[in-house]
């Protein structure tokens, strides 16, 4: 055992730390398989030439692996890989510190965004900004804020598992480079792309995940606290573990 996976032990947060070694957490259906149901019908209207076959998209990811900061951006930039390219006013590829020790992933870029190019400037990005305060952070300063799609979905409707998997490439090569301390999911398309499983975010508050190593907490998604208030005090705790969890990490690092 690492002294970190020790000091989280004693923490109380190990036994989740390995959600893939917990099998009954794991869904046994491929993301596509779970979530892509029912929308072929609809997907056909579009010019979009659909997925890449296989070779086609493990090249694709390889390329995306191998990007340096300027190659990402010019690669959302100018990316066409799944069908929200249609709409966008841009590509959203995030904000803050590349040196970050903190990665709050949100959803995709709605209106605001799309329009600014940054994430989280519209309404949810204010009370992300006070979020972060609250915990004594800033956008910027040491904080990174991406999303699971770069571009915006229309309507600001969920983003659909093929579009979360035609994106996520980018994400792991932003999370690669920044190689953050700590991740916070913002509500559950960013933890279920993450975490490669089916998430309900009520359930899984108050623990630790895991991706790649780094410890991962799910809460709930700040436009969904906008509307539903009472849910705001289960997202200070959540924070209030996320910074705990920081802490200690920090801890074990001196
Ligand atoms: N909601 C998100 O998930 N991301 C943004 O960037 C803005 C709103
Ligand atoms: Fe490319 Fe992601 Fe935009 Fe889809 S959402 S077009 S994969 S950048």
């Amino acid at each position: 055992m690492t002294r970190r996976e020790s000091i989280l032990k004693e923490m109380g947060l190990a036994p989740l730390w390995r959600l893939r070694e917990r099998p009954e957490l794991v869904s046994p259906l491929a993301p596509l398989a779970r979530r892509g149901e029912g929308g072929e019908g609809q997907r056909q209207d579009h010019p979009h030439p659909g997925p890449l076959p296989p070779a086609g998209e493990e090249t694709r990811k390889q390329r995306i692996a191998a990007l340096g900061w300027d190659g990402l951006k010019a690669a959302v930039a100018d990316c066409r890989d799944c069908r929200l390219c249609e709409q966008r006013k841009q590509a959203v590829l995030g904000v803050g510190d590349v040196d970050a020790d903190w990665l709050f992933v949100g959803e995709g870029p709605g209106a605001e965004e799309d329009e600014r190019g940054e994430p989280f400037v519209g309404q949810a990005g204010q009370l992300l900004d006070a979020m972060l305060a609250a915990i004594g952070l800033q956008r910027g300063r040491k904080v990174y804020i991406g999303n699971v799609v770069k571009c915006r979905p229309p309507g600001n409707r969920t983003p659909e598992a093929d579009e979360t998997a035609a994106c996520f490439p980018y994400l792991q090569r932003q999370i690669e480079l920044i190689r953050p301390k700590l991740i916070v999911a913002l509500g559950k398309p960013a933890a279920e792309t993450l975490l490669d499983t089916e998430v309900k975010v009520g359930a899984s508050r108050g623990r630790l995940f895991d991706y790649r190593g780094i410890p991962l907490i799910v809460t709930y998604h700040p436009a969904y606290l906008l509307r539903s208030l009472p849910e705001k005090a289960k997202a200070w705790e959540d924070l209030c573990l996320a910074r705990r969890t920081m802490k200690e990490l920090n801890d074990v690092a001196r």
